[in-house]
C-alpha cells in the first residue's frame, strides 16, 4: 500500500541564505511623492481614512493615495478581488487598508484572507505600546510580535473521517517557516533590538513545531549577533501577563494560531484593538491595516476612533524610509491622546467626535 520513498528524496530543501523578504522597493514619482493603494474599508473604514487623508495632507506627507474598491467578486465559486484593486497594489507595493467586513452566508471567502492569500503577506507584525496619557493596568509595555500569517492551524485543511470525527491538519512547512524566521531576524536588527524569541509547543507537537523550532536555529547561524531564545506559549502567556517588561527588549516570531491569540492579548494590555497597528509583509507588497472591524454599530456617526489605522500609517511609512513624517504624526496622535478626554474618542473614555480629534492632532503637528 505504502511506497516507499528514497531518504534523499525526503530531505528538506536547504535553506537559501541571500533571500530577504519585506523591503520596500517602491520609486517616488517625478512630483517627489510615492503612490499608496488605499483600501478604505467598510463601516466606520470610510470615517477613519478620512481622517488619514487629512493628516497626511496637513503634515504634507510626501504621499498620493489611490482608493480602489474591493467588493469581492465570486468567480467559479472563489471569493476574487476586482482586477483594478489586484494592479494598483502590485504596481504601487504598498497598501494601507481600513477594515472589511465579512459578509455572512454570502459564500465569501473573508477578504483579509483572500488578501493574505493574493499578495502572498507571510508575516503579520503587530507592536505594542503604552499609549501615555491612556492608562491601563500596565506600565509601559513595549512588545513586537511576529505571526506566520498563511499556513498552521489556517491552512483550511479539514475533514469527516467518519460522522462525529473530524481532523484538522496543522502544516508546517521549512520554506514558509524560514521566510518569516527570516524576517523576524531582520525586523529584530532594524528596530535595534537583537534578540528573537520563538514561541512554540514543540513539547506537544514535536514534528510540526519542531520544524518551526529547527529551522529557526539554522536561521540563527547567518545572524551570529542577534541572540535566540525559546519559549513555550503557555509559559509566554502567563510571563506576558505577569510582567510585560521582559519582553521589551526582544521580537517574539511564531506559527499562525499562537500569533493570532498573543496578539490580541499584548493588545489588551494596552487597551485594545482600537489602539494597535499592524503590517502584513510579503515578498514584494505589504499592506498595513487596522485590526480592529468595521464596526457597524457606530459607523456613520462621527464616533470612531481614527489611531489604529494612524499608527498603521505611521508603520509603512517607517517601511518606505520616511521615518521623519512617521515621527512626526506618531508623535501629533499620542500627544492628542495624552491631552485629556476631551480629545478622545468614546472608545478611550472621551467626549471627542472623530473630527474633532482629527483637528487636534493637525494642531499639534
Ligand atoms: N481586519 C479586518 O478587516 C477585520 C477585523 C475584525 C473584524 N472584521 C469585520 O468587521 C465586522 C464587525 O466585526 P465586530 O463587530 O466583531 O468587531 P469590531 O472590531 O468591528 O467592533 C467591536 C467593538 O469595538 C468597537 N470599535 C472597533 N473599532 C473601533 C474604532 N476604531 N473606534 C471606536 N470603536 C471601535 C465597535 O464599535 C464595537 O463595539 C465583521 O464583518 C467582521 O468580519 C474585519
Amino acid at each position: 500500500m505504502f511506497r516507499l520513498i528514497s531518504k534523499q528524496k525526503i530531505l528538506a530543501p536547504r535553506l537559501s541564505r541571500s533571500y530577504i523578504a519585506g523591503q520596500f522597493t517602491g520609486q517616488k514619482k517625478a512630483n517627489g511623492n510615492y503612490t499608496v493603494t488605499l483600501i478604505e474599508g467598510d463601516g466606520i473604514g470610510v470615517e477613519i481614512s478620512q481622517s488619514v487623508k487629512d493628516i497626511f495632507a496637513a503634515a504634507k506627507a510626501p504621499i498620493d493615495f489611490e482608493p480602489v474598491d474591493v467588493t469581492p467578486l465570486l468567480i467559479d465559486g472563489k471569493t476574487t478581488l476586482p482586477q483594478e484593486a489586484v494592479d494598483s497594489v502590485n504596481r504601487n507595493l504598498v497598501a494601507l487598508k481600513g477594515p472589511l467586513a465579512t459578509p455572512v452566508g454570502k459564500g465569501h471567502t473573508s477578504m483579509n484572507l483572500t488578501l493574505r492569500r493574493t499578495f502572498n503577506l507571510f508575516a503579520n507584525v503587530r507592536p505594542c505600546k503604552s499609549v501615555v496619557g491612556y492608562d491601563t493596568p500596565y506600565k509601559n509595555v513595549d512588545t513586537v510580535l511576529i505571526r506566520e500569517n498563511t499556513e498552521g492551524e489556517y491552512s483550511g485543511i479539514e475533514h469527516t473521517i467518519v460522522p462525529g470525527v473530524v481532523q484538522s491538519i496543522k502544516l508546517i512547512t521549512q520554506p514558509a517557516s524560514e521566510r518569516v524566521i527570516r524576517y523576524a531576524f531582520e525586523y529584530a536588527k532594524s528596530i535595534n533590538k537583537p534578540h528573537v524569541r520563538v514561541v512554540h509547543k514543540a513539547s506537544i507537537m514535536k514534528l510540526s513545531d519542531g520544524l518551526f523550532v529547527s529551522t529557526a536555529r539554522e536561521v540563527a547561524k547567518e545572524y551570529p549577533d542577534v541572540k535566540l531564545d525559546f519559549e513555550l506559549l503557555d509559559n509566554t502567556c502567563l510571563r506576558l501577563t505577569a510582567d510585560p517588561d521582559d519582553y521589551k527588549n526582544v521580537v517574539m516570531v511564531m506559527p499562525n494560531l499562537y500569533g493570532d491569540i498573543l496578539s490580541d492579548l499584548s493588545s489588551g494590555l494596552i487597551g485594545g484593538l482600537g489602539l494597535t497597528p499592524s503590517g502584513n509583509m510579503g515578498n514584494k507588497v505589504s499592506i498595513f491595516e487596522a485590526v480592529h472591524g468595521s464596526a457597524p454599530d457606530i459607523a456613520g456617526k462621527g464616533l470612531a476612533n481614527p489611531t489604529a489605522l494612524l499608527l498603521s500609517s505611521c508603520m509603512m511609512l517607517r517601511h518606505m524610509s520616511l521615518n521623519t513624517e512617521a515621527d512626526k504624526i506618531e508623535k501629533a496622535v499620542l500627544d492628542t491622546i495624552a491631552s485629556g478626554p476631551e480629545n478622545r474618542t468614546k472608545d478611550l473614555y472621551g467626549s471627542s467626535s472623530t473630527q474633532h480629534f482629527t483637528e487636534q492632532i493637525i494642531s499639534r503637528l
